[in-house]
């Protein structure tokens, strides 16, 4: 069983403009919506790949109600705790030159009691074959050491963690060993303190510090360099796949999803590995968050190049 956890969802609504005019009227040519946050987008992929997961986190108000809906309509199982205030809506303002300007919402501040209420959520789906999927930011009122809390509380029943967030959430996590990672390149440099772009070699050092803490395998995405996979005594990598982008929005958690997918089926490290780099470069073809098709992931897995990272890693 997989339980993506969203602590701040999000009605993603993306508004078509001729021009951005601003303090002036600008009249809508096209609008779109979508339910989102980083959880909700990983259980809109697992769905699309054909497996299916529980969605989880805080949902409040007419926003929340619609991405209640949302899912119910694309059959994503769905559990939140319901809150007094509304979910937030997050705009994108698209002009017809490409240009793309963001108003995006704090969202809800969660009590303590809301807290509690979804850690007796999690708790009662904790079990040896769960995977819970802990993604994104930490809403405002919510302590940063929210994600290791439920990991230590998760791992008591035996349940498997996969962590994907960033900041002092990330590092405070790790302090509670979650089973999988998917940090991004610019993720680690933070999380290492470093204030240059890691090299590879970097990556696997500091990746292979944090496996000896407990975390089984970590998938480092590089963009459009690719992705490295470590393990404790493994360690791959794999170019990008030349795929035509539509938006790169995403990737990160559709590889995230192929993650869950792939631990819930039990695939091998070969078959992990090309789900996640199809699954990631098929959601860069596709518009927004929008998941890629079954039929396109399973295409571009056969095309993925599986290279030893250390032979990889250039000299310094
Ligand atoms: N331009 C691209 N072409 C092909 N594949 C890409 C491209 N950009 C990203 N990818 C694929 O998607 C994966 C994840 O991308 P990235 O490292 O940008 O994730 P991220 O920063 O966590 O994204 P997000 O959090 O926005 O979902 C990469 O490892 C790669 O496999
Ligand atoms: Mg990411």
């Amino acid at each position: 069983m997989i339980i993506t956890v969203t602590m701040n969802p999000a009605i993603d609504k993306t508004v078509e403009i001729e021009m951005l005019k601003p303090g002036g009227l600008n009249r809508i040519r096209h609008v779109e919506w979508d339910a989102g946050g980083k959880g909700v987008n990983v259980s809109k992929t697992i769905r699309e790949l054909g497996y299916s997961s529980t969605a989880v986190g805080f949902l409040g108000g007419n926003t929340g109600e619609m991405i209640r809906d949302a899912l119910d309509k694309r059959e994503i199982e769905n559990d939140f705790v319901q809150i007094e205030t509304e979910t937030r809506t997050n705009t994108k303002v698209l002009e017809a030159d490409g240009t793309v300007t963001e108003l995006n919402e704090p969202g809800p501040v969660i009590t303590r009691e809301q807290t509690e209420k979804l850690f007796a959520k999690l708790e009662s789906y904790a079990g040896k074959h769960t995977l819970f999927v802990l993604s994104g930011s930490i809403p405002g009122g919510a302590d940063d050491n929210i994600y290791a809390k439920i990991i230590r509380l998760v791992h008591k029943k035996g349940a498997s963690v996969l962590l994907d967030t960033d900041g002092n959430a990330f590092r405070n996590a790790l302090e509670a060993v979650p089973d999988i990672i998917k940090p991004n390149r610019e993720e680690l440099e933070e999380y290492a303190g470093l204030d240059h772009p890691v090299s590879e070699r970097e990556i696997l050092s500091i990746v292979r510090e944090i496996l000896k803490k407990g975390v089984r395998m970590a998938a480092v995405s590089m963009g459009s360099d690719g992705a490295l996979f470590v393990y404790r005594n493994y360690a791959v990598r794999c170019p990008a796949l030349p795929v035509r982008s539509e938006s790169t929005v995403g990737a990160g958690d559709a590889m995230a999803a192929a993650l869950a997918c792939a631990w819930e089926q039990g695939f091998d490290n070969d078959r992990t590995v090309r789900l996640c780099m199809a699954a990631s470069a098929g959601a860069v073809t596709t518009a927004g968050t929008k998941p890629p098709s079954r039929e396109l992931v399973d295409q571009l897995a056969a095309q993925v190049q599986i290279r030893s990272a250390e032979e990889a890693v250039k000299p310094l």
